[in-house]
């Protein structure tokens, strides 16, 4: 069928490519890997619309590559750190990406985390499978319960709020660091304690972060911050790789500067430091946060949407930019 044209860089829910094909002319990504710089450039060639993922550089060059017709770049994620906004608002390209609907399973993922790192259980998995002799004894692989401790939640949006919740759950007390304002009722219900971003660092049992990734947040966790955190504390990722140094966290790993560390995003991903992949103080996930067929139904349906409405002049339901 004729009508806009979008392109689609990877493989999406058949549902999803079930929306957009109702009213465009529309193009899917044959490769089961992400296409190169190249092959996006000349995939993008008169696209009307773009459907995006996390690995798909949207930058000026990419959308001059598209052409002065584009009208929207729908990204499938929350994240949308891949895209130059800036350079898409000054083209008249509306941007769009999925939140909300990747809440609660990227909380969980964070939740699962916490508990595979203060209680061992993925060196427990790894020393199975490696067929070593064990039994059990009052020693065996010891961690640290989550009871009375306190979470240091780095960013209290809709995820970081998702997971306090959970860890309350687990009998854990919340600090907080969030520049925006948080609503009392939201301090109430998660008991939560607003600390200054040092603070929360140096007294945490637990680190999670929830900031996305900017120039800000790029490596928010160096090598200083995780000297300033307790020796038996742990940290959690489940955001953008970049936000933490990575080879400096191997480092802290290593030197038992902190206990542990659980990671689900890497700083070149899906390339991961060497030095993380030796240690068993590091739990790492390949980017499952959002994974279940569920919510990445749900981020495709939605990023569809947003095409659609854009190309039908409509406001889209998540916007990004705001065009002139
Ligand atoms: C996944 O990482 C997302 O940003 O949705």
């Amino acid at each position: 069928m004729s009508g806009p044209r979008i392109v689609v860089t990877r493989r999406l829910p058949e549902s999803a490519i079930a929306l957009l094909e109702e009213t465009g002319d529309v193009w899917v990504s044959p490769h089961d890997r992400p296409l190169t710089v190249e092959e996006l450039h000349a995939a993008v060639a008169g696209a009307d619309a773009i459907v995006t993922l996390l690995h798909d550089r949207v930058d000026g060059a990419l959308l001059d590559a598209a052409g002065p017709q584009l009208r929207c770049a729908a990204n499938v994620a929350v994240g949308y750190d891949n895209v130059d906004v800036p350079a898409a608002t000054q083209r008249g390209v509306r941007v769009t990406n999925t939140p909300g609907v990747l809440t609660e399973a990227t909380a969980d993922c964070a939740m699962a985390l916490i508990l595979m790192t203060t209680r061992r259980f993925g060196e427990g998995e790894r020393l199975i499978r490696r067929r070593e002799p064990w039994s059990w004894h009052l020693f065996f692989l010891l961690g640290s319960g989550l009871q009375g401790k306190t979470l240091g939640v780095v960013g209290l949006g809709a995820i970081g709020k998702a997971v306090a919740r959970r860890a309350r759950a687990f009998g854990m007390r919340i600090a907080y660091f969030e520049p925006q304002p948080v609503p009392p009722e939201i301090e109430q219900e998660l008991e939560a304690r607003p600390v200054p971003l040092d603070e929360l660092f140096a007294t945490a049992d637990v680190v999670t972060l929830h900031v996305p990734l900017t120039e800000e947040t790029r490596h928010l966790v160096d090598a200083d911050r995780l000297r300033s955190m307790r020796r038996d504390a742990y940290l959690v990722n489940t955001t953008r790789g970049p936000v933490v140094d990575e080879a400096a966290l191997a480092d802290a790993l290593r030197d038992r500067i902190i206990a542990g560390a659980g990671l689900d995003v890497f700083e070149n991903e899906p390339e991961v430091h060497p030095g993380l992949l030796e240690l068993d103080n590091a739990v790492l996930l390949p980017h499952l946060g959002s994974a279940t067929i569920e919510t990445r139904t749900a981020m495709a349906e939605l990023a569809a949407r947003n095409a659609l409405a854009v190309l039908a002049g409509e406001s889209p339901p998540t916007p990004v930019n705001a065009l002139p």
